[in-house]
Order: structure tokens, then C-alpha cells, then sequence
């Protein structure tokens, strides 16, 4: 594989790239979205591969990443613990070594961070988190950048986490912390941010609240995701009564800016995070934010592959 820059960077967390390399990122991202939006072919990445390996669930984020990849000409191989040695127990560093020196990029989706991290440890070429347990980056890139095209800067702005203080609110916090705004969040209580993945250079960006009714206030961006994340299935029952509150209704969006946004990383619950009204009302802008995730990761593998275009 031949990197067209010096230094091989991965996107394991959002902490993994500075607030330039961001702004950069949301430019070209902007700059690749309007090219496909007029059909004009934009191929840097002919004769590239991208592994995909997915050891959960997935639709946006597949078909996202493999979509994205054939329209820069490059090509993918999808890969899962079911079909694959990965579910027989052959070690991730070994399989890191092997898959990296046939392609030039890897995305996985998998269990505990740690897991994503010993692969990147062994892999050649860069490693993107296509989520883990404690964060989903590519996600927390998309929701940005559809913030900026909505509203301009995030900078300054405060954005609400109404829920699980899961993969997404981990991100979310690295995010406020790194781009200069700040995170209101309200999680039941035992759902909070883990305090090891909480670590913030500037502990102001984030605020904390026992009612998510007062953390949505004055918010520019309400967001909220399922009770129960992949992988944690048998704590379903607990979570349905711990997060009967948690519901973004109409209400709570009530005590947001009257122009706030509504975000959601889908999939969702009608009747159980998000009200229908919600998720399906003005506001919400989770059509836009999902397609995101296929300019946004665009961007991101060109940066990865090619380092800065111009
Ligand atoms: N938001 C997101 O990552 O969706 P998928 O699980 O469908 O990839
Ligand atoms: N927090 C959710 C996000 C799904 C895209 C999960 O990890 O299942």
C-alpha cells in the first residue's frame, strides 16, 4: 500500500485528529458532497481497497463506507466474525498483520475498544472505528458536519445528550472538548459517562444535569440514541424502566432554541428514546445526517489515503 503523505494516521477516537485537521475535513467534505450532488465523477482512489469488518450489525455505516469507496473508485471486501476466521479464534494482531498487507485501509465495527486498538497496533495501513463499545467517530463526523451545514459553527453552541451514556455521549464529549462547544448531558442515574472515558482537556465543555428536561435548555442541538446498545441485549428490561424518562418529546424540545436541531444516529425507537413527533417533525434532521455519513467518510478515507487535496 502507498500512502500519499508521510505519516500513517488511524480514526480510532474523534481525540485522534486536531480542530484543523477537523475544519479541513468538513471543507472537503462540502467540496465532495456538491460533486456528487451535480454527478461529476471524482475517482482518487482507483485501485484502493477497503477491508469492512463487522463483528455487529450494521446498514448506514456499510453501506456508507462501501458506496463511498466505489464512487472514489477504489473497491471494498466485506468481512464478518461469522464468515470469517476472526469467529474461530484466530488472534486480532494476526489477522491485522495479514488483512493489512492486501489492502490499503481497514474499517471495523466491533465490541471493546481495546479489540480495535490491538488491531491498529499490527495493521500497515490506517484503521478507522466504524464504532466500538465506547465510541462510534465516524458518526460523531457526520452529525457535525450536518450541524455546520444547518447552522454554521458548532463552536460556542451547546448541544444536549439526552440518554445512555454510551458510544455516542463518549464521542460527543471528546467532540466539545476538541471543536469548542458544549455538552449538556443527562443520563439516569448508573447510565452515566464512564469517568475514565470522560478525560477532557477542558472540563467547562461539559455540564452535567439529573433532568433531561434542564439539560435541553437553551441547546442548539437536542440528540439522543436507543436505550439498549449492540451488546448490551440482556440488560434490555432494566434499561425500558431505568430510561423511561429519557424520551425526547415535543416538550423537551420546547425548552431547547427555537431553532434548535434534532439528531438521532438511527437506528431508533419510536415511543422509547424519541417521540414519533420528534424524530419525524421539523426539527429533526436525521435523513440529512445519515446521508452525511457517506460525504463525511468520503473525506475522511481521502485524508487518511492522501493526506490534504490542494
Ligand atoms: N448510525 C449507524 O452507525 O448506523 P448502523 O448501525 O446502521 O451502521
Ligand atoms: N449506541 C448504538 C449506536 C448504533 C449506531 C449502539 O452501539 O448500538
Amino acid at each position: 500500500m502507498k500512502l500519499g503523505h508521510s505519516l500513517m494516521k488511524h480514526f480510532l477516537q474523534f481525540k485522534d485528529l486536531r480542530a484543523e485537521e477537523y475544519s479541513y475535513l468538513f471543507e472537503r467534505a462540502a467540496i465532495i458532497k456538491r460533486r456528487f450532488k451535480n454527478y461529476e465523477r471524482y475517482q482518487p482512489l482507483v485501485d484502493r481497497s477497503l477491508a469492512m469488518i463487522f463483528e455487529k450489525a450494521s446498514t448506514r455505516t456499510r453501506v456508507s463506507f462501501e458506496a463511498g469507496m466505489y464512487q472514489m473508485g477504489g473497491s471494498v471486501v466485506h468481512l464478518t466474525s461469522g464468515d470469517t476466521q476472526l469467529g474461530r479464534a484466530e488472534p486480532i494482531e494476526d489477522s491485522a498483520r495479514v488483512i493489512s498487507r492486501m489492502v490499503d485501509l481497514v474499517m471495523i465495527r466491533t465490541f471493546e475498544h481495546a479489540r480495535l486498538e490491538r488491531f491498529a497496533a499490527h495493521s500497515r495501513v490506517p484503521v478507522i472505528n466504524g464504532l466500538t463499545n465506547e465510541y462510534h467517530p465516524c458518526q460523531i463526523l457526520a452529525d457535525v458536519f450536518t450541524f455546520i451545514e444547518q447552522r454554521g459553527s458548532i463552536q460556542g453552541k451547546v448541544v444536549a445528550w439526552v440518554g445512555d451514556g454510551n458510544n455516542m455521549a463518549n464521542t460527543w464529549l471528546q467532540a466539545a472538548d476538541i471543536l469548542g462547544f458544549t455538552l449538556h448531558i443527562s443520563t439516569p442515574r448508573g447510565y452515566e459517562l464512564a469517568p475514565h472515558l470522560g478525560e477532557v482537556s477542558n472540563p467547562a465543555c461539559v455540564k452535567t444535569f439529573n433532568s433531561p428536561f434542564a439539560a435541553c435548555e437553551g441547546a442548539h442541538l437536542v440528540t439522543t440514541d436507543v436505550w439498549t446498545s449492540m451488546g448490551f441485549e440482556a440488560e434490555n428490561a432494566a434499561r425500558q424502566a431505568a430510561f423511561a424518562d429519557w424520551c425526547v418529546d415535543p416538550q423537551m424540545m420546547s425548552l431547547a432554541q427555537s431553532d434548535a436541531l434534532f439528531m438521532h444516529c438511527l437506528p431508533a425507537h419510536r415511543g422509547e428514546e424519541v417521540a414519533a413527533e420528534v424524530i419525524d417533525g421539523p426539527q429533526s434532521v436525521v435523513w440529512d445526517e445519515a446521508e452525511n455519513r457517506l460525504h463525511m467518510q468520503k473525506a475522511l478515507m481521502e485524508y487518511l489515503l492522501l493526506g490534504r487535496i490542494g
